[in-house]
């Protein structure tokens, strides 16, 4: 069965290379560290979100009452789960499984619409149900890194759907030509942002939610008062700055010679399914499991595939790191697949 609540984090232990979060590594940058430092000495006050909303609107030209600031992209989907009443609730997978756990766990029902791996997991608009009240997915998409033209993905908003974009990796993408986050005129548009992967900011949890105002307002109104602790608060005032955005767009440019150099070390016999655009790639190995427990044998720690709906056994997620490091990864991986021939019934 299908454990939704399932992420890359379960698949470390100590002494394993990470390949299974997809984190930027080298994160936090020692300027950001010492602002956060900074930031805990004036937390004995409540925290003040309105500088931080007020940059994040302004880095997406967006008004400060579309803005909501959240404990993490996470966060969202459970405001989001709890402030709506969908009756036909779409989810686009393979997809990052917390939205769907958050719908299911405020009682919605959900419905799955499973993107094709034939077709490069391309979403297709007519496949959305007409009567979809909510649609969700992930834009570059989890697991699978894929990228949606934003005119695709722009064209299911529609008036009586909330359309909810999780571009969580958006920013691992250099420009982010397919963001909606700037798009205030589309009905029903929430883009779910987060600092976690480009800032290393996990564990502060920090994010923030673009929307139509009566929905920033439909949120706010399931949140706990001051649910932004100063220190992210102060990320999200930092991390917006024309320097910051500088760096995460240096830092997206690099990535893609990065995972091309990944892309090219693998060895025969492995796929890369889907066209990767983001700080991971969804690999295919025959008998998946084996070699997965293998490399992690050999102290590598990557993503299995089988807990996101629509994938298998066979499917591991990989994350993007320096050159070196893959090519490490990939001989690795090669060594086992000449080593260990997976039994003819598996193949
Ligand atoms: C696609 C996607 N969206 C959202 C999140 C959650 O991000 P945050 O740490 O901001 O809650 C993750 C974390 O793995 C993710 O992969």
């Amino acid at each position: 069965m299908t454990d939704l609540h399932h992420h890359g984090d379960a698949e470390l232990a100590p002494g394993l290379v990470d390949l299974a979060v997809n984190v930027r590594a080298g994160t936090p940058p020692p300027w950001l560290r010492t602002l956060l430092h900074r930031a805990l000495d004036d937390s004995a006050a409540y925290p003040d979100a309105g500088p931080a909303r007020a940059a994040v609107a302004a880095a997406h030209d967006r008004d400060q009452s579309e803005v909501l600031l959240t404990a993490g992209a996470a966060e969202a989907f459970t405001l989001l789960a709890r402030a709506l009443r969908p009756r036909s609730a779409v989810v686009v997978h393979p997809s990052f499984t917390e939205p769907e756990a958050a719908l299911r766990a405020a009682g919605h029902p959900v419905s799955r619409l499973l993107l094709s791996a034939g077709d490069g997991y391309r979403l297709h608009p007519a496949d959305v149900p007409a009567d979809a009240d909510l649609v969700v997915l992930g834009n570059p998409t989890n697991p699978t890194s894929v990228l949606h033209p934003a005119a695709t993905v722009a064209a299911l908003a529609r008036p009586g759907r909330v359309l909810v974009v999780d571009e969580a990796f958006a920013d691992t993408v250099p420009g982010e030509p397919q963001s909606l986050a700037g798009r205030a005129d589309l009905p029903g548009l929430v883009v779910v942002r987060s600092l976690t992967k480009t800032w290393g900011l996990a564990g502060l949890r920090v994010g923030y939610t673009l929307a139509p105002a009566d929905l920033v307002e439909a949120m706010t109104a399931q949140q706990p008062h001051w649910p932004v602790s100063t220190p992210a608060l102060v990320a999200l005032v930092a991390c917006t700055t024309p320097a910051a955005r500088a760096e995460a767009h240096a830092a997206a440019a690099a990535l893609e010679d990065h995972r091309r150099a990944l892309v090219d070390a693998l060895p025969p016999g492995v796929d890369v399914v889907g066209e990767p655009r983001s700080s991971f790639v969804l690999l295919r190995v025959p008998d998946g499991s084996r070699v997965r427990e293998a490399l992690r044998d050999r102290g590598w720690a990557v993503r299995r595939g089988n807990t996101f709906p629509g994938l298998s056994a066979d499917h591991f997620r990989v994350a993007v790191r320096d050159p070196g490091t893959s090519r490490a990864f990939a001989a690795a991986l090669a060594e086992i697949l000449s080593r260990d021939p997976a039994p003819e019934e598996l193949r």
